[in-house]
């Protein structure tokens, strides 16, 4: 802590606390968009809040993205007398099997003695598919699970790049373009008014379930990702913001 204190990290973390209206943010050293390890150094402070919360019979749901799937790999802790259930958060939104909810999920599980249930449904569906398929009792019961989760760990994304690393369509990337969509989070993506532009309709947890969860942590780092991190934090449905010195400085630069 001391450290943190004459690096001028806690400086950070009170400015940015206030700037996003926000009661816990925590602030690691370095940029992510310039050196790997400082995204490992998110994953394990994130993998400490996460500590700090977890309590008994709790369903943790995860996003994917190479942020958690940090996450995943600095996750150490035997959680067995927990009974902790993890879930991944949504279908898949296109990304690949490495960064998919459904993987970084198996490895939390792995990594804390801890169960876990998958989610097998196509990436993006018709709206025909999409009605019939969350009435199908395999879906529907994890489903329930997912909507009954008290913990939420989640990437956020730069718009535009988010958009070129998945199965973006046309009248999507339509949206994006014109809404001036500059960040995403479970598939959502938000202008700078933290305003869904764009929606990709996957099946699992939806922006309003968030209202029902304790605990919302959003990991997000780098630079690059400064307007992402303030537009989606804007929805205000965040609880914990774990964000490195790159992110912080540039968010805060723009103010
Ligand atoms: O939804 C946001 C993305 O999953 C973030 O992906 O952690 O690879 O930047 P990333």
């Amino acid at each position: 802590d001391f450290m943190r204190e004459i690096s001028g990290l806690k400086v950070l973390e009170e400015k940015l606390k206030e700037t996003l209206k926000l009661k816990n943010v925590f602030v690691v050293a370095g940029n992510s968009d310039d050196s790997p390890w400082v995204k490992r150094e998110l994953g394990r402070a994130c993998v400490s809040r996460i500590k700090e919360r977890l309590t008994v019979n709790n369903i943790v749901a995860v996003t994917g993205g190479t942020t958690l799937a940090a996450v995943a790999d600095m996750m150490q802790m035997d959680c067995k007398n927990l009974h902790t259930l993890f879930v991944p958060a949504r279908g898949g939104v296109g990304e690949s099997v490495e960064n998919e909810a459904n993987t970084i999920c198996a490895k939390m599980a792995q990594h804390t003695n801890s169960n876990y249930r998958l989610l097998y449904v196509p990436d993006q569906v018709s709206s025909e598919v999409y009605a019939s398929i969350v009435t199908e009792p395999s879906v529907k019961e994890i489903l329930d699970l997912i909507k009954s989760s008290n913990i939420v760990i989640h990437g956020i994304g730069d718009a535009v790049t988010m958009a070129r690393r998945r199965s973006t369509s046309a009248a999507e990337w339509d949206a994006i373009t014109t809404g001036h969509a500059v960040g995403e989070a479970f598939g959502y993506y938000f202008n700078e008014q933290g305003e869904v532009v764009c929606k990709v309709r996957t099946i699992g947890m939806q922006l309003e379930d968030l209202q029902n969860v304790s605990h919302v942590i959003a990991v997000a780092g780098g630079a690059s990702k400064a307007k992402a991190i303030q537009a989606v934090i804007g929805q205000g449905h965040t609880s914990i913001l774990v964000t490195d010195e790159g992110a912080a400085r540039e968010l805060l630069k723009s103010i």
